[in-house]
């Protein structure tokens, strides 16, 4: 599938909700649906300028875009039906969902309070489950999930993991429940230079060990994830349901 020029355009009668859209991995999956026809809503948390700039460029790609703020992580609110509220009257009911929204935050195990556990799992497995539950039209649903969720990666990693370990079991139940209507699938990219990224402690050092260690000799990009994140969500994809990809040159399959 090309995004160069009028190329095919498979999501042209699609409205996609790609939460944490406005910057990093969710970023190039919306630009890649975009690039592809889809109208697409971002939503962001704190930075209003990048979700701003991101809205413009994904109209330069031809699509009706907006962005909203919207904060996942609590599990008191109502956020996730507002969203898709928000979604239906800006552009019409969402037929695709990205639950992306996260970052990564270290903290260890031993350190972590309730609030912090609440935070994580809402952000990362219940929102999904809470935006699904409130959009009776979505046809298909990608969740970006993360190596932390099937291994141990060396930070201090450990909430942040149980929870989109959460969220891939919520992708095979989903899956199945929702099916045929709705597929449900996952991506799992490797390590991703992003403001989360970045947040981790001595990220240079990490970032040049995942560079070592990658059989394709470079870190995956927003816009890797995009394209393969377009793939599942279209209807060539007819046949993939409740399945986690991975999606990260390599780094993972070395002992
Ligand atoms: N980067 C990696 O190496 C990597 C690898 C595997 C998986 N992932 C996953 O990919 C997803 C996107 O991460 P990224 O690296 O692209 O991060 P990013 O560039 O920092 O973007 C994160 C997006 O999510 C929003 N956000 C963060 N926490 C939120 C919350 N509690 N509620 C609502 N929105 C929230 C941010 O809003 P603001 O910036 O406006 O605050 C931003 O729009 C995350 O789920 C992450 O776990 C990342």
């Amino acid at each position: 599938m090309s995004v160069d020029g009028p190329g095919p355009q498979p999501f042209a009668d699609r409205i996609a909700l790609v939460t944490g859209g406005s910057k990093g991995i969710g970023a190039g999956i919306a630009r890649r649906l975009a690039a592809l026809g889809a109208d697409v809503a971002v939503t962001y948390m704190r930075d209003r300028d990048t979700a701003d700039r991101t809205v413009e460029e994904l109209k330069g790609l031809g699509a009706r875009a907006c962005a909203r703020r919207a904060f996942f992580g609590d599990p008191r609110g109502d956020v996730p039906a507002k969203v898709v509220d928000w979604v239906t009257a800006e552009l019409g009911p969402p037929t695709l969902l990205v639950s992306n929204a996260g970052t990564g935050v270290e903290r260890s195990l031993m350190d972590t309070r309730r609030s912090h556990w609440d935070w994580a799992v809402e952000t990362h497995a219940r929102s999904m489950l809470r935006l699904v539950q409130a959009a009776p039209e979505l046809r298909s649903v990608l969740a970006v999930s993360s190596l932390g969720a099937q291994r141990v990666l060396p930070h201090a990693y450990g909430m942040l993991a149980a929870s989109k370990a959460a969220q891939e079991s919520l992708v095979r139940y989903l899956a199945v429940e929702l099916a045929p209507r709705c597929r449900v699938n996952a991506v799992t990219p490797g390590l991703v230079d992003t403001d989360a990224a970045r947040g981790f402690g001595r990220h240079t050092e990490l970032f040049d060990a995942a560079l070592a260690r990658t059989p394709s000799r470079r870190l995956v990009r927003p816009d890797d994830v995009g394209t393969l994140a377009a793939f599942l969500l279209s209807d060539e994809a007819e046949m993939i349901t409740g399945q986690t990809v991975v999606i990260d040159g390599g780094y993972s399959i070395l002992m």
